[in-house]
């Protein structure tokens, strides 16, 4: 099967000095590839800057910004039967870029930010994809009723769900632990290293395709 897979942050630049962007360090991201690639899969990792080694025999697409992963997931992703969508990808960014460093002049600095494009939301609705869709929601409450909604409103097969109000697991951290949440129902997978719960989410991956 041919695996789509996004990870690590985006980089929402401000000036050519400084950018917005997060705390994802990409590793659930680079096990999914390594492990899609152990399974014998053929596999696009589309990745914002990470300070990882890419998975040997994974095919590699570096970007920056939501924008550059948004063209590159609606390039790609006709090719592919999975698509995983791991990316913590910045939900906002600035909404004027200065092309020249911004002065420490005032004393305070309002940015406007606007949306970034949603990506998993496009895949169904502008990409017409029709694989198997996997998104990922990081929360800190209500993980079950927020990760269900993200289901249903991005049409996914599956939300890879994880409480990133818990300092040992979920962002920046190598063990995790999710909660597979399905149309028809849920499944924990009990904390574990990153690549051991990759794999378990490729098997279920694999396995959704009809
Ligand atoms: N995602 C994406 N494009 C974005 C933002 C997020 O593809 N611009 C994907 C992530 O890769 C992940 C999932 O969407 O698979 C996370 O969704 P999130 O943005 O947290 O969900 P929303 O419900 O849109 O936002 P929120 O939880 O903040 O309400």
């Amino acid at each position: 099967m041919k695996f789509l897979i996004t990870a690590g942050p985006t980089r929402e630049a401000l000036d050519p000095a400084r950018y917005i962007s997060n705390r994802s360090s990409g590793r659930m991201g680079y096990a999914l590839a390594g492990a899609a690639r152990h399974e014998g899969h053929d596999v696009v990792l589309i990745s914002g800057p990470t300070a990882l080694d890419v998975p040997a025999g994974v095919d590699f697409v570096h970007v920056e910004s939501a924008q550059q992963m948004y063209d590159a997931v609606r390039d790609l992703c006709k090719d592919a039967d999975v698509a995983i969508l791991c990316a913590a990808v910045a939900d906002y960014r600035p909404v004027a870029y200065s092309g020249q460093k911004i002065k420490k002049t005032a004393d305070r600095l309002i940015i406007e930010l606007e949306k970034t494009p949603d990506i998993l939301g496009s895949m169904r609705s502008t990409f017409g994809f029709g694989g198997v869709l996997v998104g990922f929601a990081a929360e800190t409450s209500n993980l079950l009723e927020y990760g269900r909604d993200k289901l249903r409103r991005k049409q996914c097969n599956l939300i890879v769900a994880n409480d990133v109000s818990r300092p040992d697991i979920g962002f920046d951290t190598r063990e995790n632990e999710v909660t597979l949440i399905f149309p028809d129902r849920e499944e924990v997978l009990e904390k574990d290293t990153k690549e051991h719960i990759a794999l378990h989410i490729i098997e279920h991956a694999a396995a959704l395709r009809p």
